[in-house]
């Protein structure tokens, strides 16, 4: 392990320890674990182990390690139930064609967790110690990523919050970090079909200096409400929107981030700023040359997003994001507005940048880029767990 910087440039020990890989057996059994990954669902069941570490002024990062998944014990004065100084990440282990398992460009979630870190006045995680971690859990639960028949992975959700029982309104000076992973199958029961989207112009992600463009969980929190409301309203997902100068501009979708495709062949999505820096947008707007795609990132303004929609100029719409990959958009609804996008079917742009990435990240495809990060070679016979 390398030491860590506090955001007041503090220089902490090195510490020693390394992410200890469990003895601990899995607790699941075989045929319990069977029946969940062949209907994994989102987000419902998790694995038998998690990975641990602890950061404070004097140890810096220490106590590392991956064990049996098990509940914190918190003092309600803890300073998360209270402030919300907590960041996470989500990507995936994806099953390889050999056997093996795959990550997909983790280093970018590494950096990513280091600045929601910096924004959030938490410690940085050094990035080798954040892939680390992941692989060190994959392998660890290696039974548990899913046949990649049906487009199933291991989602892996690695966070951190602030751990110190104290009530004043400052860093916590201890930190909890932790990963724990979880089967999933599509995030949207939708699916292939794809989804509606809910303009939602009463409320606001993200604010310009605000924390939008840092993973922490306030800002998915400050999301509940439209996305209820986008229920309500009978869409799947809430178009999060944020004026600026008194105009409105598309922000980020829900969980997602936003890509139109317009008649003339370009890949717009609104530029970085309020919006999570998303993985899989960095990946569609490193591929969208080789679909014939010229990529633009600018501010999109509402009405222009709803204008072209209507009069056809915008022939697709899709969102992304790790969990959703690529996800059509076929209609936006709002107060007064009701729009199809084009014949309100996914587009075929949509689909080939889909098939284009997740070929990619179960390893169907050369890497020619150096994305697959492999963690496991072929996986062994089930070893160590109940049957
Ligand atoms: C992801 O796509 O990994 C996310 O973090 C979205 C999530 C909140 C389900």
């Amino acid at each position: 392990m390398t030491g860590s910087e506090r955001t007041d440039g503090r220089r902490t020990p090195v510490p020693t320890q390394r992410f200890a890989r469990a003895a601990q057996a899995a607790t699941t059994p075989a045929t319990e674990r069977r029946a969940i990954l062949a209907d994994p669902g989102f987000g419902r069941h998790f694995t038998d182990h998690m990975a641990r570490a602890r950061w404070s002024p004097e140890e810096g990062w220490h106590g590392a390690e991956v064990c049996g998944l098990r509940p914190y014990e918190l003092h309600p004065g803890t300073a998360v139930l209270h402030y919300a100084q907590e960041i996470f990440e989500g990507l995936k282990a994806y099953r390889q064609p050999d056997g093996g398992v795959a990550l997909f460009r983790p280093e970018l979630n590494a950096a990513r967790f280091v600045r929601s870190a910096r924004r959030l006045a938490l410690p940085e995680l050094p990035p080798e110690l954040f892939v680390e971690s992941v692989a060190e859990l994959v392998r660890a639960d290696a039974a548990w990523v899913p046949d990649p028949a049906t487009d199933a992975s291991l989602y892996l959700r690695p966070y951190m919050f602030a751990a110190e029982a104290f009530l004043g309104v400052r860093p916590a000076q201890n930190v909890e970090y932790g990963v724990v992973a979880s089967p999933a199958g599509p995030y949207f029961s939708a699916g292939s079909a794809g989804i509606t989207l809910w303009i939602d112009r009463e409320h606001t992600r993200a604010a310009r200096g605000g924390t939008g463009s840092a993973k922490c969980g306030g800002n998915y929190a400050a999301s509940l409400l439209p996305q209820a409301l986008a229920k309500q309203h009978g869409c799947d997902q809430v178009l999060h929107t944020i004026d600026v100068s008194g105009e409105t501009f598309v922000d980020e979708s829900g969980t997602m981030n936003l890509f139109i495709v317009t008649r003339d062949a370009e890949l717009v999505t609104p530029s970085l700023g309020t919006i999570l820096p998303g993985v899989t947008r960095d990946t569609v707007l490193a591929l969208a040359e080789a679909h014939q795609l010229q990529a633009v990132e600018r501010p999109v303004p509402l009405e222009e997003l709803v204008g072209r929609i209507d009069d056809g100029t915008i022939v697709e719409v899709f969102a992304s994001g790790t969990a959703a990959v690529i996800t059509s958009v076929t209609a936006l609804r709002g107060p007064g507005t009701r729009v199809a996008v084009a014949s309100g079917k996914p587009g075929r742009r949509t689909a080939e940048l889909r098939r284009h990435i997740t070929d990619l990240q179960f390893g169907r495809r050369p890497d020619d880029r150096g994305w697959s990060y492999p963690v496991l070679d072929r996986l062994g016979a089930d070893s160590g767990e109940p049957s």
